[in-house]
């Protein structure tokens, strides 16, 4: 059996009675060294708050021993956990024994007591989980993950992986990277001159994939009710804060599902992992609300205990156009809709999260369900405050007929997507699906600025650091 060989800050820090004899170890956030007495406030990455750790010198053996413990090092400390005089801490630890696991040299190392920019911690990303913000970014995002699988899985959904280097463009928007092991000094060509991939490792073009969706769609239609939940990738050239080149998709995929079930589930979904952060990550979420963004906890009770709003495109363009409101880009029937539109709907109009359906098909994908206007159709994109888009999905087109139809206006080979069109030639069904941008989920609980912030190491154009 495993066990941990040391007590858990946050375990120690949330005990219920004294404790005569524990083990942690951790690094050290900060040091007060007095003459007789030296505070050490410890984090082992397992809590929002630090265990303060009280030395009395005298009781402990060779010269200083805390000499050499600065800011950074890796200490292992023995001793009984107590009550702790001081305020804001129900607990301290009294150390019997303190011995310096790896130094860190207090000129050098780049954390010390005081505010970083989040700039130039992201050029130190390897060391950033050390930091308050980001030790709880990443404690909440991991909480966030495992919500969705349960989520999904109190759901009856099957998990399933989908693969990452692919042959199709599943949005069919050719922001892909392309995949190869041709020579790129000396690639072959055929005799009309054209690259032949025929000789690249896959015998094709293959790229990453943007999306599992249309994987994730042959496996609906067997199993009911499925979710994706990995990496995907786009070689899109925006620098904004809320693109990534990398990013984590959820996708779930289902049978017998319209339209207006897919927004049902996209709510209670959402509902259901927030209500999860604010239950587990109490000390996080306070920690955000001080210091990050004003109101977050708050928000977010407000987003679960209320629907959210639901309107088509064609009512969310007379909003805008209606609100007088001058926009970079101006608002006509359409038109896609920009970030700028969206934070006005959910900001300004609705206050809170918005569920817009019925987009012109020619800025939506081609696989999305037409509607019977011939102009729309049944997409959906869940908007935030703050962010604007955080959810993109749809019914999907199930009319073997009008899909290919819909392919051809776009100059799409159906050859190409033989097998996703015999999804339509063989049992066909009303199915469903969104896909959930995991980086922007966590920007939107956490309040952070920046997508660059909410993922361990961010690929972007440009920056494929560490
Ligand atoms: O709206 P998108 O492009 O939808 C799809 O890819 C569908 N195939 C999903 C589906 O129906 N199964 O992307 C889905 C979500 C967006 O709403 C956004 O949250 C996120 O993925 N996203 C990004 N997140 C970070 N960086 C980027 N470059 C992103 N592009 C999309
Ligand atoms: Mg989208």
């Amino acid at each position: 059996m495993f066990r941990k060989p040391y007590s858990s800050v946050a375990e120690l820090l949330a005990g219920s009675a004294p404790l005569p004899h524990v083990q942690v170890a951790g690094w050290v956030r900060t040091k007060r060294d007095a003459k007789e007495t030296a505070f050490v406030e410890l984090n082992d990455g397992t809590s929002q708050d630090n265990l303060q750790v009280v030395v009395d010198k005298k009781g402990l053996s060779g010269e200083d021993p805390l000499a050499e413990i600065h800011t950074g090092a890796s200490i292992r400390v023995e001793g009984s956990l107590q009550p702790s005089p001081a305020s804001g801490q129900k607990w301290e630890l009294s150390a019997s024994s303190v011995t310096l696991l790896g130094p860190a040299d207090a000129e050098t190392y780049p954390l010390q007591k005081k505010r970083h920019s989040l700039e130039f911690l992201r050029e130190i990303a390897h060391l950033r989980a050390r930091t308050n913000t980001f030790g709880a970014v990443a404690r909440v995002r991991n909480t966030l993950a495992f919500a969705i699988h349960e989520y999904f899985q109190n759901q009856g959904f099957l998990y399933v992986n989908t693969p990452i280097v692919t042959g199709s463009d599943a949005e069919g928007a050719g922001q892909m990277f392309q995949v190869t092991t041709l020579p790129l000094d000396k690639v072959p060509r055929n005799d009309q001159g054209e690259v032949d991939y025929g000789k690249d490792f896959f015998g094709k073009k293959a790229h990453l994939t943007v999306s599992g969706q249309l994987n994730a769609e042959t496996y609906a239609l067997a199993l009911g009710g499925v979710y994706t939940f990995g990496p995907t990738f786009r070689a899109e050239n925006s620098n904004t804060t809320r693109h990534l080149a990398e990013f984590w998709m959820v996708e779930p995929e289902v049978s017998f599902l319209d339209i207006d079930g897919n927004m049902d589930l996209a709510e209670d979904f959402l509902k259901f992992v927030l209500g999860r952060v604010l239950e587990r990550n109490p000390a996080e979420m306070d920690f955000f609300n001080q210091w990050v963004e004003k109101g977050v906890v708050e928000t977010l009770r407000t987003v679960i205990s209320k629907p959210f709003a639901r309107i088509t495109y064609t009512e969310a363009v007379e909003a805008l156009v209606k609100s007088g409101q001058t926009f970079e880009f101006p608002v006509q029937w359409g038109v896609d809709l920009q970030s700028e539109h969206e934070r006005y709907l959910t900001d300004v109009v609705y206050q809170g999260p918005v569920i817009v359906t019925g987009y012109p098909k020619q800025i939506k994908a081609f696989y999305m369900k037409m509607n019977d206007d011939g102009k729309t159709v049944r997409a959906m994109d869940v908007l935030v405050p703050r962010l604007g888009e955080i959810i993109g999905g749809s019914q999907r087109e199930e009319d073997l007929a009008k899909l290919e139809r819909r392919m051809t206006e776009l100059e799409m080979a159906p050859e190409d997507y033989k097998w996703y069109l015999d999804l339509r030639r063989y049992g066909s069904v009303v199915h469903s699906g969104f896909g959930l941008g995991f980086e922007r989920l966590v920007q939107y609980v956490t309040g952070m600025g920046n997508i660059r912030d909410v993922i361990p190491f961010p690929r972007t154009v440009g920056n494929a650091e560490f």
